[in-house]
């Protein structure tokens, strides 16, 4: 994100302003134009949204259950008052009771250690408020989901540096040597370097109930008994991707740090959820039989199904994508269709996608370090929405190679083999290698910065 002191000068708005003003990033636009000319059958030459990631699968059997449960407002006037701005005690305890089934969790999840936010984005800004100054740095692994970069840096004034852990850690700490103050910790730089290791680490598990491959098997960090520092482990929840729920805007932060808690409740304010949708999804997740019988195998198989369709159509293009486990997105391999295979070169074919009728997030976006590659979204509700999807693509790179002479085509490029040196990250399955490499990223680190 742009320096504060390079956003230019305003008579109305403060810097922060005018950098939250002049800062939209490719998946606000991408999401933006869907929403101004989405596909849908009224509108059936409009965008095909396949890259914000929702979960739009199940919205059947979760709209039919909301229409079932009690209303908040009938049963219960005592809603509309103000209420503790960290969340309902009684949705606590039932969110608590339900990590600490489907978590895995190795001890009971205690509501004194959890506060309820408007979302895991808010919940990241929030943690980023609590736990860092302005201008200190957060350690993320990438690629990441790009909004994490707005949630920390346009309020809480912190900077991401971007770890591809493994190989880079080195290198980005020496370009960075001078901007660095703080990772993740309030200690002044001098005690970090006495004070090896003391990382803040924040798992952010949203994506946790969308493995739908049966051989793989999620790992909570709730779960881990032998956590290296749980003062300062904190984990992230929430119900946009895992019950189809991204616009009701709930989540949770879970932290074993009493300070945390209760530096989290003088920001939950700006952050809460309205009591009514506490109270609605706390009857849905009441219902246990319904989670555990209905929607948690219905929704597995139908992402299960719906990644196959959208694999075997990318496989039936030529076009080589990583088969997923979990998640509600493919990444596809476009580097044949990227030439020269530069990120602007990336950018263009974001663009001519767009206008090919369909929205799909070029690698760039979650800052992938080499160009080429497309996050596809395959959790869409309609099997034809998905066929659509392939005949877009299909459609704007085969006009191209039908059209080899013409200036602004995809496809008169040629193909060319890279190696995917990458390793894709999996943001939110965690992570005991993230853990693990952390510490080594701060020893890095020291080594650089105050060696
Ligand atoms: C990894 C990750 N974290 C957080 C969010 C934000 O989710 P919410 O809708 O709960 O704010 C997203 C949404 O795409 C995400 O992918």
């Amino acid at each position: 994100m742009e320096s504060l002191n390079n956003v230019g000068k305003s008579n109305v708005l403060s810097k922060r302003g005018m950098r939250i003003k002049n800062d939209s990033t490719i998946l606000e636009i991408g999401l933006q134009k869907c929403l101004d000319n989405g596909y849908s059958d009224s509108n059936p030459k409009g965008i095909i949204n396949a890259g914000t990631s929702e979960n739009t699968l199940s919205h059947d059997i979760v709209a039919e259950k909301l229409s079932q449960v009690e209303s908040p407002y009938l049963d219960d006037p005592d809603i509309l008052k103000y209420k503790d701005f960290t969340g309902m005690r009684t949705f606590k305890n039932t969110l608590c009771s339900f990590l600490t089934k489907y978590a895995n969790a190795h001890e009971q999840l205690n509501p004194d250690n959890m506060v309820i936010l408007n979302g895991c984005g808010s919940c990241v800004a929030a943690l980023s408020i609590v736990l860092c100054d302005p201008g200190d740095v957060l350690l993320i692994p990438s690629p990441f989901y790009n909004a994490i970069n707005t949630m920390t840096g346009r309020i809480p004034l912190v900077n991401l540096v971007h770890v591809d852990i493994g190989c880079q850690v080195k290198c980005i700490f020496r370009e960075l040597q001078n901007d660095i103050l703080a990772i993740q910790n309030n200690n002044s730089p001098i005690q970090r370097a006495d004070n090896k290791h003391k990382l803040h680490v924040i798992l952010d598990e949203i994506y946790m109930f969308t493995v739908f491959d049966e051989k793989t098997q999620f790992t909570s960090v709730l779960s881990l008994d032998d956590l290296p520092d749980p003062d300062r482990t904190h984990f992230i929840w929430g119900f946009s991707k895992d019950f189809c729920m991204s616009s009701l805007r709930c989540g949770a932060i879970y932290t074993w740090n009493k300070q945390v808690v209760s530096a989290l409740g003088g920001v939950a304010y700006w952050f809460s959820v309205p009591t009514a949708i506490q109270f609605t999804v706390d009857r849905l997740l009441a219902d246990e039989e319904w989670v555990a019988d209905t929607y948690l195998p219905t929704n597995r198989k139908r992402l299960k199904d719906a990644h196959e369709v959208m694999s075997k159509g990318l496989t039936q293009l030529g076009i080589p994508h990583r088969v997923r486990s979990a998640g509600l997105y493919i990444w596809a391999d476009f580097r044949k269709f990227v030439s020269p295979l530069t990120f602007e070169a990336e950018l263009e074919m974001f663009y001519e996608l767009i206008d090919a009728g369909v929205y799909i997030p070029a690698g760039q976006c979650f800052y992938c370090q080499e160009p080429g590659w497309f996050r596809i979204i395959f959790a869409l509700s309609k099997e034809t929405q998905r066929l659509g999807i392939c005949t877009h693509v299909y459609g704007g790179i085969d006009a191209e190679r039908n059209r080899p002479t013409t200036g602004d085509c995809v496809v008169t490029r040629h193909v060319k083999e890279y190696v995917y040196a990458m390793e894709e990250q999996e943001c939110n399955r965690v992570n005991r290698p993230l853990i693990a490499a952390l510490p080594q990223c701060v020893q890095s680190f020291d080594e650089e910065i105050f060696k």
